[in-house]
């Protein structure tokens, strides 16, 4: 494995649910039912290290301590469009979770992230952030993405969440930054001539919304 800032989640569910998004017959609403379950599965997983404080309470047999998410509530940064279809897996972990939108899309020839909306929370740097983005290709848009937060402020680890993942965009997030962590549920083969992942799914984007 790479290193310890990657987490692979290749729990049997995991497994089974994205066999059934990478094939090309999956239906658009489908395709969108799993990404929603897949993003709750590795939701759990980036939310492992959340602190706590004691609390406390009395059961209906006795007092007792007690344990409770202590601090603010996280923000969840989907990457639009395609990182929109992860958001409401991470807010049925975390209800009371904010939701701040990053606008990227990736330009046809050069691929290069290209940076079109931002609204976040106003207090988002004091907050764990957890960037969602179905694919990690090139990884130009998350690289990006974890550059504007930090310019926001954002200190300690972000927390990446990745359906599949390219090894190449893999290293350069790694690289981009040193507390970064990701999440991802499958790390693939490479990259095509149009920086695609191979095999991967397709068009994240195109499949969740059905534009293609
Ligand atoms: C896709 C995907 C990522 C990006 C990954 O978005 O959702 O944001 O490409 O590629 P990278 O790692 O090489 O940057 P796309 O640009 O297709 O926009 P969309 O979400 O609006 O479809
Ligand atoms: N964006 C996608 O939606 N899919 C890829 O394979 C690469 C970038």
């Amino acid at each position: 494995m790479y290193d310890d800032r990657v987490t692979l989640v290749d729990h049997p569910l995991v497994q089974h649910k994205l066999s059934i998004l990478r094939d090309k017959d999956t239906s658009c609403k489908q395709f969108r039912e799993l990404v929603r379950e897949i993003a709750l599965f590795e939701g759990y997983e980036a939310m492992r290290d959340l602190p706590l404080e004691p609390i406390d309470i009395e059961t209906p047999i006795a007092p007792m301590t007690a344990y409770q998410i202590a601090g603010k509530k996280l923000v969840v940064v989907p990457i639009l469009r395609a990182g929109l279809g992860l958001v409401d897996g991470i807010l049925e972990l975390m209800p009371a979770g904010r939701v701040g939108h990053l606008g990227m899309y990736r330009d046809e020839e050069t691929h290069q992230p290209v940076a079109y909306f931002d609204k976040m929370p106003y207090d988002v740097s004091q907050r764990m952030v957890v960037v969602v983005d179905p694919m990690l290709a090139t990884g130009g848009s998350a690289a990006a993405a974890i550059e504007y937060l930090r310019g926001r402020g954002v200190e300690g680890t972000i927390k990446l969440v990745v359906l599949v993942s390219a090894p190449e965009g893999i290293e350069r997030v790694l690289a981009s930054d040193p507390d970064v962590h990701i999440y991802t549920a499958a790390i693939d083969d490479g990259l095509n001539e149009n920086a695609y992942i191979v095999p991967g799914l397709g068009d994240a984007g195109d499949r969740i919304f059905g534009t293609k």
